[in-house]
């Protein structure tokens, strides 16, 4: 039977050009080099500058994403940014690169589910090309975490960094099996009764200002291995796959210890989950397109291949999507 995929067609990412390592962090806030790397695997993120917006970051992954995907911006129908730390309340930071890309009148709207912002927006693009809605998507995670960060509180301000990653989405015709190119399960979750683990101190609607990150760690911690082990093992019954069929892992990166639990508990081979955590630090919902463009661009990750994205955040959100590239 013939069915209409999306597709992921190019990838694309950007990182600011500066580099904070941890000795750095070490100098203004109590902390070591050692603490970090042991508890988390990180050793520097990326910091966007005073005057670069989080939407400029997503016009740099997009433009490649869209070289990668021989597109031009003038053919992108529509633009999804999952983004926590948007250019203004409004209008959506997919509205501000739609412009600055000079991509048509088109569907264009901001989507917040946090860490897990990149996997629900895939699932929303998947909708509307599936449907026929969209021809040409662009799916962007772009983030400044460090916006977020309180500089005196070195359980959070270590952890996170700035970056984008970005996917052209297109319709593929396929047979309805798990052989197609595209997007082949999803596994959405949330639980809003947690949402005091994770969450920022401000908002328009509450204090007037933007706040800060808060988090409750090592809870986060405990949620995250046993949810994102429940999505991935739903994402791949979804698409019909085997745990062992799956070529590529490609985790949020927010602890290298969170992955490692969740491989333990699936059994999952090491040498197929791609890390990027050590160089970029928990960039929210840009983190997983940063590291699948990473893992693409060394020649890893190949067409054909299958690779089970996952993430948990904010929210507490949490999901998994499996595809064939
Ligand atoms: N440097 C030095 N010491 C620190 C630091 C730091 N940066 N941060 C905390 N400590 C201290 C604490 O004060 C505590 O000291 P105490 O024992 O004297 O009280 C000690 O280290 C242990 O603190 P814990 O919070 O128990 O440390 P833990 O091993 O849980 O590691 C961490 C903390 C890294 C935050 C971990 O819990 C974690 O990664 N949690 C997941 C949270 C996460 O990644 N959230 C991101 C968003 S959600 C997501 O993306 C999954």
């Amino acid at each position: 039977m013939s069915v209409v995929r999306s597709a992921i067609t190019g990838v694309g990412s950007y990182l600011p050009e500066k580099i904070v390592t941890n000795d750095d962090l070490a100098k203004f806030v109590d902390t070591s080099d050692e603490w970090i790397v042991e508890r988390t695997g990180i050793r520097q993120r990326h910091q966007a500058a005073d005057d670069q917006p989080t939407s400029d970051l997503a016009v740099e992954a997009a433009l490649k994403a869209l070289a990668d995907a021989g597109r031009s911006a003038s053919d992108v129908d529509m633009i999804i940014v999952a983004t926590t730390t948007p250019d203004s309340t409004f209008p959506a930071t997919a509205a501000i690169v739609q412009a600055k890309i000079g991509a048509p009148v088109g569907i264009v709207f901001d989507v917040q589910a946090v860490c897990s912002g990149f996997v629900y927006a895939l699932s929303v693009a998947d909708g509307f090309v599936a449907r026929g809605l969209s021809k040409c998507a662009l799916v962007i995670g772009a983030e400044e975490m460090t916006r977020l960060m309180d500089w005196q509180d070195r359980t959070t301000c270590v952890l996170f960094g700035d970056g984008a990653g970005a996917v052209v989405v297109e319709p593929r015709e396929g047979q309805g099996t798990k052989a197609d190119q595209g997007l082949l399960g999803f596994a959405l979750r949330a639980d809003g009764s947690k949402k005091d683990l994770l969450y920022v101190d401000g908002g328009p609607a509450t204090t007037g200002t933007v706040g800060h990150l808060r988090m409750l760690g090592n809870q986060v911690f405990r949620h995250a291995v046993v949810n994102i082990a429940e999505a991935i093992t739903l994402a791949c019954e979804a698409a019909g796959l085997e745990i062992a069929e799956v070529d590529w892992f490609v985790p949020h990166q927010a602890n290298q210890r969170i992955i490692k639990g969740v491989g333990d508990r699936l059994g999952l081979d090491e040498d197929k989950v791609v890390l990027t955590v050590a160089q970029h630090a928990n960039t929210s919902a840009a983190s997983i397109p940063l590291a699948l463009d990473a893992a693409i661009r060394d020649g890893r990750i190949k067409r054909g291949e299958v690779v089970l994205l996952e993430a948990m955040g904010g929210g507490l959100t949490w999901g998994a999507c499996a595809f064939r590239l």
